[in-house]
Protein backbone atom coordinates (compact mmCIF):
# COMPACT_ATOMS: atom_id res chain seq x y z
CA UNK A 1 0.00 0.00 0.00
CA UNK A 2 1.23 3.27 -0.88
CA UNK A 3 0.67 5.63 2.15
CA UNK A 4 1.54 8.58 1.16
CA UNK A 5 -0.97 8.47 -1.56
CA UNK A 6 -3.71 7.78 0.79
CA UNK A 7 -2.36 10.40 3.04
CA UNK A 8 -2.26 13.43 0.12
CA UNK A 9 -5.30 12.55 -1.07
CA UNK A 10 -7.53 12.02 2.31
CA UNK A 11 -5.43 15.72 3.32
CA UNK A 12 -6.92 17.01 -0.18
CA UNK A 13 -10.10 15.88 0.41
CA UNK A 14 -10.20 17.55 3.47
CA UNK A 15 -9.48 20.85 2.65
CA UNK A 16 -11.52 21.09 -0.20
CA UNK A 17 -14.67 19.87 1.99
CA UNK A 18 -12.97 23.16 4.00
CA UNK A 19 -13.00 25.25 0.85
CA UNK A 20 -17.00 24.47 0.23
CA UNK A 21 -17.55 25.73 3.98
CA UNK A 22 -15.34 28.76 3.18
CA UNK A 23 -16.87 29.56 -0.16
CA UNK A 24 -20.66 29.36 1.83
CA UNK A 25 -19.59 31.30 4.88
CA UNK A 26 -16.74 33.93 3.76
CA UNK A 27 -15.94 34.50 0.78
CA UNK A 28 -18.39 37.29 -0.50
CA UNK A 29 -17.18 39.27 2.28
CA UNK A 30 -13.56 38.76 1.70
CA UNK A 31 -14.49 39.66 -2.11
CA UNK A 32 -15.99 42.89 -0.70
CA UNK A 33 -13.12 43.38 1.64
CA UNK A 34 -10.33 42.66 -1.16
CA UNK A 35 -11.94 45.29 -3.24
CA UNK A 36 -10.33 48.13 -1.06
CA UNK A 37 -6.90 49.05 -1.45
CA UNK A 38 -5.68 49.36 1.65
CA UNK A 39 -7.54 45.92 2.13
CA UNK A 40 -4.14 43.51 3.97
CA UNK A 41 -4.12 40.33 6.40
CA UNK A 42 -0.77 41.46 7.91
CA UNK A 43 -1.25 41.38 11.55
CA UNK A 44 0.97 43.82 13.51
CA UNK A 45 3.88 41.29 13.83
CA UNK A 46 3.66 41.07 10.27
CA UNK A 47 3.71 44.38 9.68
CA UNK A 48 6.56 45.37 11.64
CA UNK A 49 8.91 42.43 9.73
CA UNK A 50 7.98 43.33 6.72
CA UNK A 51 9.09 46.83 7.52
CA UNK A 52 12.42 45.60 8.52
CA UNK A 53 12.84 42.74 5.41
CA UNK A 54 10.73 44.51 3.00
CA UNK A 55 8.65 42.95 0.55
CA UNK A 56 8.88 45.45 -2.45
CA UNK A 57 11.00 44.32 -5.77
CA UNK A 58 10.54 40.07 -4.17
CA UNK A 59 9.69 37.28 -5.82
CA UNK A 60 8.02 35.26 -3.18
CA UNK A 61 6.28 31.97 -2.75
CA UNK A 62 3.80 30.98 -0.67
CA UNK A 63 3.23 27.43 0.74
CA UNK A 64 -0.76 26.40 1.40
CA UNK A 65 -1.98 29.68 0.35
CA UNK A 66 -5.09 28.64 1.09
CA UNK A 67 -8.27 31.19 -0.61
CA UNK A 68 -5.46 33.75 -1.13
CA UNK A 69 -5.72 36.54 0.99
CA UNK A 70 -2.25 36.36 2.35
CA UNK A 71 -0.19 36.31 -1.30
CA UNK A 72 -2.96 39.32 -2.03
CA UNK A 73 -1.70 41.15 0.43
CA UNK A 74 2.04 40.22 -0.17
CA UNK A 75 1.83 41.98 -4.03
CA UNK A 76 -0.06 45.01 -1.86
CA UNK A 77 3.31 44.94 -0.39
CA UNK A 78 5.06 45.57 -3.73
CA UNK A 79 6.36 41.59 -4.20
CA UNK A 80 7.41 41.39 -7.69
CA UNK A 81 6.30 37.52 -8.70
CA UNK A 82 3.83 36.20 -6.55
CA UNK A 83 3.09 32.23 -6.30
CA UNK A 84 0.76 30.52 -4.14
CA UNK A 85 0.57 26.85 -4.04
CA UNK A 86 -2.59 24.95 -2.46
CA UNK A 87 -2.93 21.03 -2.18
CA UNK A 88 -6.73 22.40 -2.66
CA UNK A 89 -8.19 22.57 -6.15
CA UNK A 90 -11.73 24.34 -4.94
CA UNK A 91 -9.29 26.85 -2.62
CA UNK A 92 -7.25 27.32 -5.35
CA UNK A 93 -10.38 28.88 -7.78
CA UNK A 94 -11.35 30.78 -4.56
CA UNK A 95 -7.60 32.46 -4.57
CA UNK A 96 -7.90 33.08 -8.59
CA UNK A 97 -11.24 34.60 -8.08
CA UNK A 98 -10.00 36.79 -5.73
CA UNK A 99 -6.95 38.19 -7.56
CA UNK A 100 -8.96 38.71 -9.92
CA UNK A 101 -11.36 41.02 -7.61
CA UNK A 102 -8.34 42.73 -6.25
CA UNK A 103 -6.76 43.22 -9.68
CA UNK A 104 -3.46 41.70 -8.54
CA UNK A 105 -1.27 39.49 -11.32
CA UNK A 106 -0.88 36.57 -9.24
CA UNK A 107 -0.06 32.80 -10.30
CA UNK A 108 -1.67 30.56 -8.17
CA UNK A 109 -1.32 26.45 -8.47
CA UNK A 110 -3.00 23.59 -7.29
CA UNK A 111 -0.15 20.95 -6.16
CA UNK A 112 0.89 18.78 -3.54
CA UNK A 113 3.72 21.04 -2.40
CA UNK A 114 6.11 17.82 -2.73
CA UNK A 115 5.35 17.63 -6.44
CA UNK A 116 6.30 21.30 -7.37
CA UNK A 117 10.30 19.39 -6.78
CA UNK A 118 12.40 20.89 -9.37
CA UNK A 119 10.40 22.95 -11.41
CA UNK A 120 11.51 26.22 -9.84
CA UNK A 121 14.67 26.14 -8.84
CA UNK A 122 16.43 28.91 -7.59
CA UNK A 123 13.44 30.71 -8.46
CA UNK A 124 12.67 32.69 -5.20
CA UNK A 125 13.73 35.31 -2.70
CA UNK A 126 11.21 34.50 -0.33
CA UNK A 127 9.48 31.21 0.70
CA UNK A 128 6.54 32.69 2.72
CA UNK A 129 4.54 30.05 5.30
CA UNK A 130 1.93 31.12 7.80
CA UNK A 131 -0.45 29.49 10.86
CA UNK A 132 -1.87 25.83 10.14
CA UNK A 133 0.80 24.74 7.17
CA UNK A 134 3.61 22.87 8.21
CA UNK A 135 1.75 20.45 10.61
CA UNK A 136 0.13 19.00 7.09
CA UNK A 137 3.68 18.37 6.04
CA UNK A 138 4.22 14.37 5.90
CA UNK A 139 8.45 15.15 5.64
CA UNK A 140 9.74 18.45 7.19
CA UNK A 141 13.17 17.56 6.05
CA UNK A 142 12.09 17.32 2.92
CA UNK A 143 10.07 20.13 2.65
CA UNK A 144 13.00 22.09 3.66
CA UNK A 145 15.74 20.39 1.49
CA UNK A 146 13.04 21.62 -1.00
CA UNK A 147 12.71 24.94 -0.07
CA UNK A 148 16.46 25.45 0.03
CA UNK A 149 16.35 24.32 -3.38
CA UNK A 150 13.67 26.78 -4.72
CA UNK A 151 15.58 30.07 -2.97
CA UNK A 152 17.60 32.01 -4.89
CA UNK A 153 20.77 32.91 -2.64
CA UNK A 154 20.48 35.01 0.25
CA UNK A 155 16.95 34.04 -0.29
CA UNK A 156 14.84 33.91 3.07
CA UNK A 157 12.12 31.33 4.58
CA UNK A 158 9.65 33.41 6.70
CA UNK A 159 7.57 30.83 8.79
CA UNK A 160 4.98 32.56 10.87
CA UNK A 161 3.48 29.46 12.86
CA UNK A 162 1.61 28.22 15.86
CA UNK A 163 1.77 25.30 18.05
CA UNK A 164 3.12 22.84 18.17
CA UNK A 165 5.72 23.83 15.59
CA UNK A 166 7.24 26.27 17.46
CA UNK A 167 8.50 24.07 20.28
CA UNK A 168 9.73 21.12 17.70
CA UNK A 169 12.27 22.84 15.81
CA UNK A 170 15.16 23.01 16.51
CA UNK A 171 17.16 25.59 17.86
CA UNK A 172 18.74 26.54 14.71
CA UNK A 173 15.60 28.74 13.60
CA UNK A 174 16.69 31.81 15.64
CA UNK A 175 13.82 34.22 15.32
CA UNK A 176 14.12 37.52 14.09
CA UNK A 177 11.37 38.64 16.00
CA UNK A 178 10.03 36.59 19.01
CA UNK A 179 7.06 37.88 21.22
CA UNK A 180 3.65 37.16 22.42
CA UNK A 181 0.94 39.32 20.87
CA UNK A 182 -2.63 38.92 20.70
CA UNK A 183 -2.96 37.66 17.87
CA UNK A 184 -4.69 34.44 16.26
CA UNK A 185 -1.56 33.53 14.32
CA UNK A 186 0.80 33.99 17.08
CA UNK A 187 0.16 31.55 20.70
CA UNK A 188 3.49 31.24 21.92
CA UNK A 189 6.89 33.09 21.75
CA UNK A 190 8.62 32.34 18.72
CA UNK A 191 6.25 32.20 16.04
CA UNK A 192 8.42 34.79 13.86
CA UNK A 193 10.96 33.35 11.51
CA UNK A 194 12.94 35.05 8.93
CA UNK A 195 15.67 32.80 8.12
CA UNK A 196 18.92 32.99 6.11
CA UNK A 197 18.87 30.84 3.21
CA UNK A 198 22.53 29.20 4.38
CA UNK A 199 20.44 28.35 7.85
CA UNK A 200 19.03 25.05 5.75
CA UNK A 201 21.53 24.01 4.47
C1 LIG B 1 -4.70 26.33 7.61
S1 LIG B 1 -4.60 26.53 5.88
C2 LIG B 1 -3.53 27.92 5.69
C3 LIG B 1 -4.24 29.15 5.95
C4 LIG B 1 -3.43 30.39 5.61
N1 LIG B 1 -2.41 30.59 6.59
C5 LIG B 1 -4.38 31.56 5.55
O1 LIG B 1 -4.63 32.19 6.60
O2 LIG B 1 -4.93 31.80 4.47
C6 LIG B 1 -3.51 25.22 5.38
C7 LIG B 1 -3.44 25.08 3.87
O3 LIG B 1 -2.40 24.16 3.53
C8 LIG B 1 -2.83 23.43 2.39
N2 LIG B 1 -2.05 22.20 2.30
C9 LIG B 1 -2.07 21.15 3.16
N3 LIG B 1 -1.23 20.19 2.76
C10 LIG B 1 -0.65 20.65 1.60
C11 LIG B 1 0.32 20.11 0.70
N4 LIG B 1 0.85 18.91 0.88
N5 LIG B 1 0.69 20.86 -0.37
C12 LIG B 1 0.14 22.09 -0.59
N6 LIG B 1 -0.78 22.65 0.25
C13 LIG B 1 -1.16 21.94 1.32
C14 LIG B 1 -4.32 23.21 2.64
O4 LIG B 1 -5.03 22.91 1.47
C15 LIG B 1 -4.73 24.54 3.27
O5 LIG B 1 -5.26 25.45 2.34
Amino acid sequence: MNTKIDYTEINRSMWNLTAEINKKEGLDQLLSAIKNPEFSSFDAVEKELFARFPLNGKDVLQIGCNSGQELCSVKRADASRCVGVDISDSFIEQARVLARHAELDIEFICSDIFDLKNHCQRSFDLVYITVGVLGWMPNLPRLLALIHSWLKPNGQLFIYEQHPIPGSVDVCFAPALSRKTASHKACDEGNNWLLPRNITQ
